[in-house]
């Protein structure tokens, strides 16, 4: 299979495609990227790696932080996790507060933003520095020590965050949040504005690609249930409520951030990272959609 040839026809192709949407600006930091930017990374579990355009240029991963986070929590919980998040489709966006009214503060399940705040709230009771043991576990399973936080970033979403801090705040009064409203908003801002490329993000998400275990080195991370779970959680959950479009297009479980990166994984043989800031209405990279949609038709390697 000649990924490198594809990654290049699907470079070209896009670049005559008109994207209808635009930048994430409620995140005034995010407004100033530019919105032509465009890369991809494929990372094979044969341990090569292709790749097109700004593809070692870091963005915001923003909402695919929410699976390193997860990751860690399924670590240390276990089972017990979903007594406080459940594990079903939202079926609305990805910033909702309707449902928790009615499902009693338990999110839908810990891609929403909800339930990445839960997922928070649970690393801060179990972690005494969540915020340095989250870079060291992306640290650990790029192997790249220089991966960090985007200060300015995460100081920018704080100045905006009002539907965060009132979901947090709305669980806490139903009773599904333990600690500080403004620790937690302040770890998850600081998870959401970790600054990574499209090789660093392929290369994190291998071990989901690789039965739990780090490519290099054949670590364990965690356990192949748990990576099963994870990767149906991406699969049914990860692209909010474009989670059946994406599904339907693409076929890879996977993961969005309205910085415009996607990353999406196929179990054994790949994981794959693109980036295009321009978002679609459900806060979802336009032609990070479309790329991926041409990879697996190209490849024909889907999960299905
Ligand atoms: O909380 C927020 O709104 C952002 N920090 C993350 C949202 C996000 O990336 C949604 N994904 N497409």
């Amino acid at each position: 299979m000649d990924f490198q040839k594809i990654l290049n026809t699907i470079q070209e192709d896009l670049s005559h495609y008109d994207a209808f949407g635009n930048v994430a600006s409620y995140i005034p930091e995010l407004a100033k990227i530019d919105p032509k930017k465009f890369g991809m990374h494929l990372y094979g579990t044969d341990s090569q790696h292709y790749s097109v355009g700004d593809s070692d240029e870091k963005f915001s991963i923003q909402s695919i932080s929410k699976v390193f986070t997860l990751t860690m929590a399924m670590n240390i919980l276990g089972e017990d996790l979903w007594d406080r998040v459940d594990v079903e489709p939202s079926g609305d966006p990805f910033n909702s507060l309707t449902q928790l009214e009615y499902e009693s503060g338990v999110p839908r399940n810990p891609f929403i933003n909800s339930g990445a705040l839960v997922i928070a709230d649970i690393l801060i009771s179990n972690l005494d520095n969540p915020k340095e043991d989250l870079l060291q576990f992306v640290r650990k399973i790029t192997g790249k020590e220089s991966i960090d936080y985007d200060y300015t970033v995460a100081a920018s979403e704080k100045s905006t965050g009002y539907r965060n801090y009132a979901l947090v705040n709305y669980m806490k009064a139903l009773g599904n949040i333990k600690n500080d409203v403004d620790t937690i908003v302040d770890f998850y801002f600081h998870q959401c504005s970790l600054a990574m490329s499209c090789a660093e993000l392929a290369t994190a998400f291998m071990i989901f690609a690789n039965k739990g275990r780090i490519l290099d080195t054949d670590e364990k991370i965690l356990s192949k249930t748990k990576n099963k779970r994870i990767n149906a959680l991406m699969q049914t959950c990860g692209f909010y409520d474009e989670a059946g479009e994406f599904s339907f297009e693409v076929g890879l479980p996977g993961k969005s951030g309205v910085g415009g990166g996607i990353i999406a994984i196929h179990p054994s043989r790949y994981s794959v990272a693109v980036w295009s800031p321009i978002l679609n209405e459900k806060g979802n990279s336009e032609l990070g959609m479309a790329a991926l949609e041409k990879l697996t038709t190209l490849t024909g390697l889907s999960i299905f």
